[in-house]
């Protein structure tokens, strides 16, 4: 999640641009740059790693000027690195850009078929080509910027600077955040808020297919066809650290709000519907005929995704799966050979466990491959030699206990499934459409999920005070029952349990009783009426039961004393929806308890350690 920050005005805009992307810190990010235009000349200064790395850059070569554009990368196309940092100028356009644009490959070759050569690995340059091809022809700088856009698909947030037209700014918005801060005789553009809280309260959030042209006298707002936008400028009055979390009052809430965005970032730019192929950029699994099963070594939260994949990828590709904790993995002397591909899933790409069982794998001659949400991390480097990696985009995950990054893992996964079962012929082109279909239904589905808080704030309320809980379900939905004991005991330090609804005739039964409450996955689908008369069980035993049920299910409520209802999807995708009733409820009972959410006792977000 790229941090951008423009200013135009009558000051130094370097530091103004600089502390603006200090406030964006959080946002998380391995390179930052800032490009300053005065007297017909870019300056641009740019530096891998901290801001203080661009700092000292900046002592040594300032650069002076009132209009810049600045950014902190966090990358997805292009490693980390000097000259993929942004900006990008090319012609005296400069750019800087946060999102991913779908069409970059044939865009690329487009311009280098044209002559034009390039300086960096990163898809925002191709932004800077594309508006230097039209200004270098005479064009003035919005109608350039227009007629680049039309070429461009995908998630952006662009900010554009002209040598040549330095009287102005100019911000295009399509799902990736825009800002624009309001001043007097200056104006600003940011990524979110915090960057500019200390010039400005008076804001006006662009919408998706909007730009605007930012000068020292005001702001123009069209769509991007060039029809007139009212300004909708509203007066925010945040403290800093509010406007971190963008209102919310922890990270934690502010990523499980995330999901919709962070999946469809996820899945943006690997579909192709027409023949219903995954594009897996970052992986190299070359012949995967070749491989005829899969380990998945993980931990956590993540070793919970694994569990879910493994019904995806067998149910999807055929392929027989196995799922390790990452900390057992290489103790148990497994049986591997070049036929034999192992999976590492991990947010931060950190996790030691996880990092020893890959390079074991390595060692006893497996095709070793990762699902990781931070580019170029440990686990990400060691599997770049090998299989590859697929990286999830849900941007920097802060809270500790990891929300976003596990919705994004379930949609990689299945991706990485559809993808196996096309590129081993066990799943057709029909099919493969309908679950692609079904996957592209997942954001908006949650956001009806989400749009159900005030419910799940009741049940909080409800069993805040319990000192166990149990959760229960079946199939793909048993790890969604793990994972929702994993969330409640972690951040507000409840003990839970989670446990196939099969089981519980084996012995948890004997826990039952009207002060243990358990959340139980009731959703259509194969497992219904097993699950169901499994939650008779307890309820006969006084049970409290919250049930999370599909949409439509008039039934459910006979047996449950609270129901949340989830829209109705594949069943190998209902575990995408079904978590995140799971992580509101436990969010909300460990915010009544006065937990830390974001920071539990004893935790850390990347357990470096064995
Ligand atoms: C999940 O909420 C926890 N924070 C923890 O279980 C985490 O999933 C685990 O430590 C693995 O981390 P990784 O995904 O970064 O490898």
């Amino acid at each position: 999640m790229c941090g951008i920050v423009g200013y135009i005005g009558d000051e130094e805009a370097t530091g103004i641009i600089v502390e603006g992307l200090r406030r964006l810190e959080y946002r998380g990010y391995d390179s930052a740059g800032v490009a300053v235009v005065r007297d017909g000349k870019t300056t641009i200064r740019r530096a891998v790693g901290k801001l203080k790395n661009l700092d000292k850059v900046l002592l040594e070569q300032p650069v002076h000027g009132t209009l810049g554009i600045g950014h902190t990368r966090w990358a997805t196309h292009g490693r980390p690195s000097e000259q993929n940092a942004h900006p990008h100028e090319v012609d005296g356009i400069t750019v800087v850009h946060n999102g991913i644009i779908e069409n970059y490959l044939q865009l690329r070759q487009n311009l280098v078929e044209q002559g034009r050569t390039f300086k960096s690995e990163t898809d925002t340059e191709i932004m800077a080509h594309l508006v230097a091809v039209e200004t270098n022809k005479g064009t003035d700088l919005i109608t350039a910027v227009k007629k680049a856009l039309a070429q461009v698909r995908g998630a952006y947030a662009f900010l554009i600077q002209s040598e040549k037209e330095p009287d102005k700014l100019i911000t295009a918005k399509n799902a990736s955040p825009i800002v624009i801060g309001y001043g007097e005789g200056r104006n600003y553009v940011a990524s979110d808020i915090p960057a500019l809280l200390e010039h400005t309260r008076k804001f006006c959030f662009l919408k998706d297919g909007q730009m605007a042209v930012i000068t020292r006298e005001g702001v123009k707002i069209t769509t991007e066809d060039g029809e007139p936008v009212e300004a909708a400028i509203r007066v925010v009055d945040w403290s800093p650290v509010m406007a971190e979390k963008g209102g919310h009052k922890h990270f934690m809430h502010k990523e499980i709000f995330e999901q919709p965005s962070a999946i469809a970032d996820t899945i943006r730019g690997r579909v192709r519907m027409e023949d219903a192929q995954v594009h897996l950029d970052g992986m190299s699994l070359g012949d995967v005929t070749k491989l005829n099963r899969l380990i998945i070594a993980a931990c956590g939260t993540s070793y919970h995704a694994g569990l879910v994949g493994k019904f995806m990828i067998e149910g999807i590709a055929r392929i027989p799966v196995e799922v390790d904790l990452a900390g057992e993995f290489r103790y148990r002397s497994p049986v591997i050979d070049e036929a034999t591909g192992v999976l590492a899933i991990s947010q931060s790409g950190e996790t030691a466990d996880t990092l020893a069982a890959i390079k074991e794998a390595k060692t006893l001659g497996a095709t070793v491959f990762a699902v990781c949400n931070v580019i170029e991390s440990s686990i990400a480097r060691e599997c770049m030699e090998s299989g590859g990696v697929m990286y999830t985009h849900a941007g920097p995950e802060i809270g500790v206990a990891s929300t976003k990054a596990f919705t994004t893992q379930l949609v990689a996964l299945y991706l990485l499934a559809v993808y196996l079962g096309r590129a081993r012929g066990t799943l057709e082109k029909a099919r493969a459409q309908e679950l692609l279909t079904h996957l592209r239904e997942v954001p908006q589905q949650i956001e009806r999920v989400l749009s159900q808080e005030a419910a799940l704030i009741t049940i909080a309320r409800r069993y805040h005070k319990a000192r166990d809980f149990l959760y229960l379900g079946r199939g793909p939905n048993y790890p969604i029952a793990l994972e929702g004991a994993l969330k409640l005991k972690e951040i507000s330090y409840i003990h839970a349990e989670g446990y196939s609804a099969g089981e519980m005739k084996h012995g948890p039964i004997a826990l039952i009783d009207e002060h243990l409450p358990t959340v139980g996955i009731a959703t259509q689908g194969p497992f219904y009426e097993k699950t169901v008369s499994n939650l008779e069980e307890v309820k006969a035993r006084d049970g409290k039961l919250i049930i999370i049920a599909t949409e439509g299910d008039s039934k459910i409520a006979a047996t449950a004393d609270d129901v949340v209802l989830v829209p109705a999807n594949d069943p190998l995708i209902d575990p995408i929806l079904t978590v995140v009733p799971m992580q509101l409820i436990a969010y909300h009972i460990a915010d009544l308890n006065g937990t830390d959410v974001d920071q539990p006792r004893n935790l850390a977000k990347s357990v470096t350690v064995e």
